[in-house]
């Protein structure tokens, strides 16, 4: 199974300030020396997060899939079939939201994601759909072309107990419906050190997208070595 590692809040940490750091084409080389099979960013269309320099640098040096998350709009098609990453995920995106929210609503947006599809296919990139995990969403999914479908996991993570685990039979009857229609699967969405497992388990899963929880866990691992250095600095000034 494929691990997907999106640095979109790198750069939110980033964009806090306006300046040039962190970086999160430096923190995708990280992640890539780390394993990774893959990055991802999400281009909004406010760029609250990540810029255009950075899908541009990415696309110049990654040496594994480069995910572009988008929504199916007229600006983010010209950027993506001009850049041609190794694949595109279509994602809701409302400007209110904190993040990504829910899956595409394929039904109510048939026709303009099957156009999104054909753009995107014609300059030879592969689509995937980020759908909740609903069986009408994923036939639909196939019906309009997408190659993949990546199913929501959000709701499976932010909930607890028996609701998680209803949630989580929700995930894999999904995942074998999208299997059995012939689409390959991803998942992600809130994923993190203790929810990962239960995901990660469910055969035939191609791979999971993970963001916040992997750029949390670096901010806080990487602390302990941040403090000691700029101590080292002050203590050799002050000498
Ligand atoms: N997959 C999709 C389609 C997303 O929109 C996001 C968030 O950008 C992720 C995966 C990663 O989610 P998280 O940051 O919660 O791990």
């Amino acid at each position: 199974m494929l691990l997907g590692v999106n640095v979109d809040h790198v750069a939110t940490i980033r964009q806090a300030r306006g300046g040039i750091e962190p970086d999160p084409v430096m923190a995708a080389t990280l992640a890539i020396l780390g394993g990774t099979d893959g990055i991802t960013v999400h281009l909004r269309e406010d760029r609250r997060h990540i810029q255009d320099r950075d899908l541009k640098m990415l696309k110049e040096f990654v040496p594994v899939e480069l995910n572009l998350e988008m929504a199916a709009t007229k600006e983010m098609i010209g950027i993506a079939t001009k850049l041609k990453p190794d694949l595109v995920t279509l994602v809701p995106e409302k400007r209110e939201e904190l993040t990504t929210e829910g899956g595409l609503d394929v039904t109510s947006h048939k026709r303009n994601i099957r156009d999104a599809i054909k753009k995107i296919h014609d300059v030879g990139i592969p689509v995937s759909l980020f759908v909740n995990p609903d069986f009408e969403a994923i036939t639909l999914s196939k019906q309009i072309g997408t190659d993949m479908v990546e199913i929501h996991t959000g709701i499976y993570a932010n909930a607890k107990g028996k609701e998680q685990e209803k949630e989580l039979t929700r995930i894999i009857n999904a995942v074998g419906h999208a299997l059995d229609t012939g689409l390959a699967v991803n998942a992600g969405h809130g994923l993190n050190y203790f929810n990962v497992t239960k995901i990660a388990s469910i055969q035939g899963i191609r791979g999971l997208y993970i963001g916040h929880s992997i750029v949390s866990k670096a901010v806080l691992v990487g602390m302990e070595r941040a403090v000691r250095e700029m101590k080292e600095l002050i203590k050799e000034a002050t000498r």
